[in-house]
């Protein structure tokens, strides 16, 4: 068994070599050139540097942050051979190299492989057969490039508008996110988890835990977290992905109520490894545990570092760009400070993956056997993701779709990007464009000049980023020129947002749309011709200072390479929109709320007596979408108006497409605890289903509910239900039912 395998193979190895399976570096540290995140000088191994790292150190993994230098799949896979020969010809025990990316909506790491839409776009499909569909083709051209280990799903909760990451999660909702990332670990590791099968590699859920919430909204500043609160949003993805067999975890980079998590015995051991049961390898992230020397101050020297972060249960480390790691952790195993049951519990974990990847029987794959790789088939459903993804959140007078033949000017810094259309993970880190990667696709622009025809389309680009160095700042605005080309056109696609970012470089002052966007939309607005605002972003920026004025209004987040595609579609109605927000669109800097807030956030509202300014106010709620057809709700249904605490209800509605055309409809049901010994939200996402009506045709759609989406987590920090009322609405239909006894449920962590 492989159980055996593990400890046969652990009784032969020292402590050196041991520690050496505990550590990950970047590719950089054993490549030839120059240490950049975007070169175009071909990718060499220096050997003498992969010795040093792999029979010296004994080091048992290498990643790769997407910095990229244009490689062939054979050229990939000349390089993953040469490393692998190493680890496994001229080391003493022979153990392969685990190689971990990011491959977050697709593999980014050799040319010609399918670029989804990121996972906020995904989340925004609400179809989970597309987000499951999305994750196998990126396992099969990961496992395709010889890499079996994928950093993703990104399970944390995007609640906080202005956290750079927040395209990163399936938004702000934890039953959505639950659902999803159900789908994403299916997709990579396959419902059985069976990661041995070549088409399928190993997930890590990140980043645990509460990562995507700190007090400024900036990425890796502290959080402050209730228990309860930790509890109820952001630990129920994690465990249902833990359920779902996910082989690895990578820990938040931040703090949590004054302790970084990366030192936290607490997350780390009590609830991950002995409450969730969490059976596989919890890894760092970048350089964390030397963060917790540098930045968090809570070690004194860069050895106690390594100390906290392994006795709190940390398996492998990224360290990545020095081998002094392993020093101080054989240091201090021999000095009794980390317990030789610490390390051999690591490496039985990091042993485990490798022999469940099969990696010493193939230690590389060969792309030869992959022709599926970046085919049409695959690029036909990353389009199809990007196409149901986009959400229309404006339709004034039906001004979509346009007519054909229509004159259009078409403006706006996203205009002509397919760096704004992939966001960052991209082609690089930061998403900047890399030479010989992303040619063949249509930005925004191309799209629409090849289906509108290109007499009809004047482009002027008004705004445009920087392409370097400050990329998130803007050049060359020539605002006047957009407003006198409009003068000779029908429509306006001013297509606006942001350039790509992630993690540190994504941090923003003010949530607010930039200036010189706001000032471009306002110029355009005063022409008097109707504005259609074509959004690419990865947060929603805030458009509240101009968006009555604009006739339309179309989310595309960062839909990938067939965005351009997919958006120019949808503008011209050959496809119907269907995507609905996964997250609350805020309307001002001061109200950003989630939907499954409190009733005080909107106390004048519902008391009737003044209008505060303070109240709740969105440009957009969570789940809104328009299409070009309508639905009908009617005849909702509760299979029993009273119950017992374990007894389960079925809801059932019926949808009608009521319009002129075929369309999908994301029917969503929420429930809403009337009154409960903790103040309850207004209420809960606790069942969707996206369904296709032909014109005219109707669909009965059921949903259980169990006690489980009803419960909270009570002031004793356990999943609790209580007896009394409770509203399930699907659309604008209510109902309620009672409960007549109340519950706690046994285990801490529920499984929403
Ligand atoms: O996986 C990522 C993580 O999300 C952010 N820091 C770097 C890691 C490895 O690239």
């Amino acid at each position: 068994t492989t159980q055996e395998k593990v400890e046969a193979l652990l009784a032969k190895m020292t402590l050196e070599e041991k520690v050496g399976q505990m550590a990950q570096v970047t590719l950089d540290v054993i490549t030839k050139g120059k240490n950049e995140y975007v070169s175009d000088e071909p990718l060499q191994l220096d050997m003498a540097l992969v010795r040093k790292a792999l029979i010296e150190y004994k080091l048992g993994s290498v990643l790769n942050t997407a910095n990229n230098r244009a490689r062939t799949p054979e050229k990939w896979h000349e390089i993953i051979s040469q490393l692998q020969d190493v680890a496994t010809k001229e080391t003493r025990l022979k153990i392969p190299v685990i190689y971990g990316v990011d491959a977050i909506h697709g593999t980014t790491y050799t040319a010609g492989a399918t670029f989804f839409p990121q996972q906020i776009g995904q989340a925004a499909t609400w179809n989970r057969a597309i987000v499951k569909k999305g994750a196998e083709i990126c396992a099969y051209e990961t496992r395709a490039s010889s890499i079996p280990w994928n950093f993703s799903p990104v399970l944390d909760l995007g609640r906080d508008a202005r956290f750079p990451r927040l395209w990163e999660t399936f938004g702000e909702d934890v039953y959505l996110t639950a659902e999803l990332g159900k789908q994403m670990i299916d997709g990579y590791e396959g419902e059985s988890n069976d990661i041995k099968n070549p088409y399928r590699v190993a997930s890590c859920l990140k980043h645990f835990l509460g990562y995507q919430v700190p007090n400024s909204g900036k990425d890796r500043t502290p959080a402050f977290i209730p228990e309860l609160e930790l509890r109820e949003r952001h630990l129920p993805a994690f465990k249902a992905a833990i359920d779902a067999g996910a082989h690895t975890v990578m820990i938040n980079s931040g703090l949590i109520n004054g302790t970084p998590v990366h030192a936290d015995y607490t997350i780390l051991t009590k609830l991950l490894k002995e409450e969730l049961g969490f059976k596989g390898v919890a890894v760092t992230d970048w350089k964390d545990i030397d963060n917790l020397y540098e930045r968090d101050k809570v070690a004194a020297t860069p050895k106690e570092a390594v100390k906290l972060a392994i006795n709190a249960g940390i398996d492998m480390s990224m360290i990545p760009y020095n081998f002094k790691f392993c020093d101080y952790l054989i240091a201090l195993v021999k000095e009794g400070e980390v317990p030789m049951s610490r390390i051999d519990d690591a490496v039985r974990r990091i042993l485990t993956l490798k022999f469940e990847l099969g990696l010493f029987e193939t230690p590389v794959t060969n792309y030869k056997d992959y022709p599926q790789f970046g085919s049409k088939a695959f690029e036909e459903s990353a389009y199809v993701a990007a196409s149901e993804s986009i959400t229309l959140l404006k339709n004034s007078n039906g001004v979509l779709p346009l007519k054909k033949g229509a004159k259009l000017l078409v403006t706006g810094p996203n205009a002509n990007s397919m760096r704004s259309l992939n966001g960052g993970w991209s082609y690089s880190w930061q998403g900047e464009k890399v030479s010989e990667f992303g040619e063949k696709y249509n930005t925004i622009l191309e799209a629409l000049q090849q289906k509108g025809g290109k007499d009809n389309i004047t482009f002027v680009q008004g705004v445009a980023y920087k392409d370097d160095g400050k990329y998130w700042e803007e050049k060359d605005v020539d605002i006047d020129a957009a407003v006198k080309a409009a003068a000779k056109v029908d429509y306006i696609i001013l297509c606006a947002g942001e350039n790509s970012y992630t993690e540190k470089p994504g941090d923003l002052h003010d949530l607010t749309l930039s200036a010189n966007q706001i000032a471009l939309a306002k110029a355009l607005v005063k022409t008097g011709k109707p504005v259609i605002l074509v959004l690419n972003e990865g947060r929603p920026r805030l458009i509240s200072s101009f968006e009555r004025d604009v006739q339309g209004v179309l989310q595309s987040y960062l839909p990938g390479n067939f965005g351009g595609d997919a958006i120019a579609d949808i503008l011209y109605g050959t496809v119907n929109p269907s995507g609905k927000l996964p997250y609350t669109y805020p309307m001002y800097a001061n109200t950003l709320v989630t939907y499954d807030h409190k009733p005080s956030e909107e106390q004048s509202k519902m008391q009737g007596v003044y209008d505060y300014e303070s109240d709740f106010a969105v440009q957009y709620p969570f789940g809104f979408g328009l299409s070009y057809t309508s639905f009908q709700y009617s005849d909702l249904q509760v299979s029993k108006s009273a119950i017992a605490a374990n007894e389960k209800i079925t809801v059932s509605v019926t949808v009608k497409n009521t319009g002129t055309r075929d369309g999908k409809e994301v029917v969503q049901l929420f429930i809403a605890d009337q009154y409960a010994s903790i103040t309850p939200d207004m209420k809960r996402l606790r069942g969707f289903e996206k369904i296709n009506l032909k014109a005219g045709e109707s669909q009965k759609v059921t949903f259980t509910i169990a006690p489980r989406d009803i419960a909270f987590v009570a002031k004793d920090l356990r999943w609790t239900v209580e007896k009394g009322d409770y509203e399930v609405s699907v659309g604008t239909l209510k109902a309620k039912f009672t409960l007549s006894e109340g519950k706690t449920f046994d285990d801490k962590a529920s499984n929403l």
